[in-house]
């Protein structure tokens, strides 16, 4: 299976520190945080990785990791024409990774749980979706999914529902087959201009075939100064190597 990690946007949420410097390169523990999503990828055993940027990045990912090898990775770059949501960052993988089954990875999610479980479940789900939800104090950030306990199944996601209906959020950790290319290519701008995630994920509820599981460990969205600040402090309190001052 192949990786993406989406690592454009354009952190309004962290300026002024983004204001010269991408979200993704900004510290959390001794590296840049698209760090730690390429190891959680390498660590479950995916290292074909294709990293999706603004162009007027690139130098900088480039003269960080180069073609991942030091890493244990073999990573490449797809350009994002511009912040046009996650479904279009997603939509440059197409090339990528063809007709296979394959993983994404919000390069603002930091998570403690190993991947291998959720993907090992993936492998043999027979196509359709896979997303892992978590309970958040702030459902209003994020994408929210409603689900029907007794079929066990997602019957709704919200994006950034102003009256949420659970507090389950599904995270920025996203398994599909290659049918997301044709949802993607069927979805419009929403009310904020984006090709949103949650809209793609609702066709494949539509067609029963998103499936989903929890996930255990604690996650942060690093995207605001004070999830960056818990994301650094998480680090630091719980790393159990713990010698990295
Ligand atoms: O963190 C989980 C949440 O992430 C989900 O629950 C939501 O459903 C999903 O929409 C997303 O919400 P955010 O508002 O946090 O998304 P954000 O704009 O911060 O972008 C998330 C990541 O995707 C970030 O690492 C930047 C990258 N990105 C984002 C956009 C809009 C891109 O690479 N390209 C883009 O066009």
């Amino acid at each position: 299976m192949k990786g993406i990690i989406l690592a454009g946007g354009t952190g309004t949420r962290l300026k002024p520190l983004t204001t010269i410097i991408n979200k993704h390169l900004l510290p959390v523990g001794p590296y840049p945080m698209i760090y730690w999503p390429i190891i959680k990828l390498k660590e479950a055993g995916i290292t074909e990785i294709l990293l999706v940027i603004n162009g007027a990045d690139q130098e900088m990912f480039e003269t960080l990791l180069g073609d991942g090898r030091n890493l244990g990775v073999n990573l490449s770059f797809a350009h994002q024409k511009g912040p046009n949501g996650i479904a279009d960052g997603i939509g440059s993988g197409r090339n990528f990774v063809g007709k296979k089954k394959f993983i994404v990875i919000l390069g603002d999610n930091l998570f403690e749980d190993s991947l291998v479980s959720y993907i090992e479940s993936f492998r043999l789900q027979e196509k359709g979706a896979k997303v892992l939800l978590k309970q958040v104090d702030d459902p209003q950030r994020y994408g929210i999914a409603e689900l029907d306990t007794e079929k066990k199944i997602i019957t709704s996601i919200e994006e950034k529902p102003i009256h949420p209906k659970s507090n389950l959020c599904a995270v920025g950790i996203y398994m599909y087959d290659s049918s997301v290319f044709e949802y993607i290519d069927s979805t419009v701008p929403s009310g904020r201009g984006e090709l949103e995630i949650t809209d793609v994920n609702n066709m494949y509820i539509k067609n029963d075939q998103l499936s989903y599981d929890f996930l255990n460990g604690w996650w942060i969205d690093a995207g605001t100064h004070k999830s960056l600040y818990t994301a650094n402090s998480f680090y630091y309190c719980n790393n159990r190597e713990g010698n990295n001052e």
